[in-house]
């Protein structure tokens, strides 16, 4: 990948100390923001984090004849005058999440026509399961040049089972669901916290459905939605991030406005690495003063331990006393950044879906790329950890889903800077 020019130096080996707050979920908003396409009249989104990808999503919304106006973190979305049901790639192309639009342009218009998405490259992103739900639910769908063209005279709702366990594909199938004739029920959902958001969400607009965040959803289709207002859930994934960066600098901090249940998964396994870690009821309280020890993980559907804290887990287990096993469970290729930790002084051997990582004494400084978001997010860890200077280009990726990383970090004590 060639890198771009904005790029990240850290001066590694302080320790973070202090509180973080963190932003909403990135995934509940990229799914939030379509849905509100779905009715007339204004709709307020709060706790919205300003990274990258959610511009990208407002983006596609003022294309599509939507008027937005933000107010720090709220966002007001009027739908009233929406044009078009065709997103190309053009406007498509920086954010994966656009496949949404699909689900909210079939229920707003009983058409959509949008460009295969982009985002991260993890190998083989199929969105199959949506296509296969859009079908069951009465669409028609092709695939040409390019664009999934879905069109309805009318959704039906039905029973639709996922082969998959797809967070994609129950958003997007919810999505459909909503104003479909009669009952959807969709069996092996997805359970991510995020899931659920949206559910709340929809519900809120006057949707009904039941049992989001069990793998049964249930939804009665309704006649209208209205406009609402709703705050977004706050981000499992930027409080795992920097809980693991406080671990990886032998750090001190309380992650803030949180919801400490989604984030089991990582608080019981850092407790069994030998960290200190204190659970309230909306912030956590991570503390570690020596090596911790390895572990093993398996990346899984929530409430399993989550894909998109894997390579920031990595790091950190490269770090700990002994050898570390990581399965990823849910993405084919998602070990690209190892090359890149490795120049940093990682001893980390991968076979397929599977990293060995020899924990080593320490990691040195180096020139890295950050070849999608959460490896930039990792390679922040590994520079703030490592001796020396770290030097992360491509840090667009990062701001996709962190919102001021790099002075959120200098508050913690980290010595980083963007040029
Ligand atoms: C979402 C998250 C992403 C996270 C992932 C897994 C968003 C915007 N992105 O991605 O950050 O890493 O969940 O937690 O929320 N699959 C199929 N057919 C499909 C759909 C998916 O085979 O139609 C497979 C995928 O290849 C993958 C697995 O199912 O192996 C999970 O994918 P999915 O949950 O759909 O991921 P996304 O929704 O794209």
């Amino acid at each position: 990948m060639k890198p771009n020019h904005e790029k990240l130096i850290i001066e590694g080996g302080y320790p973070l100390f202090g509180e973080v707050p963190i932003n909403g979920a990135k995934n509940a908003a990229v799914a939030v923001i379509p849905a509100a396409l779905m009715t007339e009249g204004e709709s307020i989104i709060e706790n919205l984090p300003l990274i990258e990808d959610v511009f990208a999503m407002d983006d596609i919304l003022l294309r599509l004849g939507a008027k937005i106006e933000y107010d720090n973190h709220s966002l007001k979305i009027d739908a009233s005058n929406l044009q078009s049901y065709v997103a190309p790639y053009e406007s498509v192309r920086k954010i994966r999440a656009s496949y949404y639009l699909i689900g909210a342009l079939l229920t707003r218009f009983g058409k959509a026509e949008v460009a295969m998405p982009g985002g991260c490259n993890f190998g083989a992103r199929p969105i199959d399961q949506h296509i296969k739900g859009f079908r069951a639910l009465g669409a028609d769908v092709k695939i040409e040049n390019g664009m999934i063209k879905a069109y309805a005279e009318e959704l039906v709702g039905t029973k639709i089972y996922l082969d998959v366990v797809s967070v994609g594909a129950t958003i997007n199938l919810m999505l459909a669901a909503v104003k479909a004739k009669g009952t959807t029920i969709i069996e092996n959902a997805a359970k991510e916290p995020h899931v659920v958001d949206v559910a709340n969400f929809l519900n809120a607009m006057g949707a009904k459905i039941k049992g989001a965040g069990t793998d049964v959803i249930r939804i009665e289709g309704v006649k209208t939605l209205h406009p609402t207002r709703y705050a977004i859930i706050p981000d499992q994934i930027e409080a795992g991030t920097y809980m693991i960066a406080a671990c990886a600098t032998k750090g001190h901090i309380i992650v803030k406005n949180i919801i400490p249940k989604h984030l089991e998964s990582l608080t019981a396994k850092l407790l069994e690495m030998g960290a200190e870690v204190n659970v309230f009821e909306d912030s956590i309280e991570v503390r570690c003063k020596e090596r911790l020890r390895a572990s093993s993980i398996k990346t899984m559907p929530y409430p399993g331990f989550p894909t998109d804290l894997q390579p920031q887990m990595t790091v950190l287990l490269s770090l700990c006393s002994g050898t570390s096993i990581v399965t990823e469970g849910v993405w084919e290729n998602r070990y690209q950044y190892v090359d890149e930790l490795k120049k940093m002084g990682a001893n980390i051997k991968v076979e397929g879906r599977v990293a060995v990582v020899e924990g080593v004494e320490s990691l040195q400084g180096a020139e890295v790329v950050a070849v999608d978001l959460r490896a930039g997010a990792a390679l922040i860890v590994a520079g703030l950890a490592a001796k020396g200077k770290t030097v992360i280009y491509n840090t667009k990726n990062v701001d996709r889903g962190y919102e001021n990383i790099d002075y959120k970090l200098k508050l913690l004590g980290a010595k980083i800077s963007r040029v």
